[in-house]
């Protein structure tokens, strides 16, 4: 059976939807206009699962150099635990290594324990702390890396 939804590039013209997603998964959500900004530069890869209803998950990276930093992954609340985290996932990591990304960083809320266990799963590593990193509520981030320098 083909997958109920297909990913593909995002582009500024999707900066509406995702803030509306945003606001409904993060408790300190990007803003449209911060959104738009982030989708037309030149050194972020931005990827979108879109369904029949429209868009239903994201991913969104900004690198340096050969480094990147995964900024955000969310799948909307009804879709999850069908894959669609961990396939919008594997297709951001084969699109960084394509342009060249070397290694991946991220920062996750330790409380986090879905978003922590679906990296974990794709070969990500604690890689440090950021001590009161998060607002609304106050949290500490744990810091992964994930290698992207060996093989697939
Ligand atoms: C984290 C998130 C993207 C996962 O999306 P998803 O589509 O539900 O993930 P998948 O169905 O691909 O799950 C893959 C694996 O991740 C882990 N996982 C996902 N949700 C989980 C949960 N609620 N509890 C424990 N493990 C979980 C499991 O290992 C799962 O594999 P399994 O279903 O075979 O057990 C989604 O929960 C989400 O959008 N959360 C809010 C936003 C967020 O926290 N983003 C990450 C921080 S930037």
């Amino acid at each position: 059976m083909d997958a109920p939804y297909r990913i593909r590039t995002a582009s500024v013209a999707d900066a509406e939807r995702l803030a509306v997603l945003e606001r409904a998964v993060f408790s300190d959500p990007w803003s449209r206009d911060g959104l738009a900004e982030l989708l037309a530069a030149p050194h972020v890869t931005a990827r979108v699962a879109e369904a029949r209803g429209g868009i239903i998950g994201y991913a969104i990276a900004r690198s340096i150099g050969t480094t990147a930093e995964l900024l955000n992954l969310a799948v909307e609340p009804r879709h999850r635990r069908r894959g669609l985290g961990q396939a919008l996932l594997d297709d951001m990591l084969a699109a960084l290594r394509a342009r060249g990304i070397t290694e991946v960083f991220l920062e996750v809320r330790v409380s986090n324990q879905a978003a922590r266990q679906l990296y974990q799963r794709a070969g990500f590593r604690p890689a440090g702390m950021r001590r009161a990193y998060y607002r609304r509520p106050l949290e500490d981030a744990l810091v992964l890396r994930r290698d992207l320098s060996g093989a697939a």
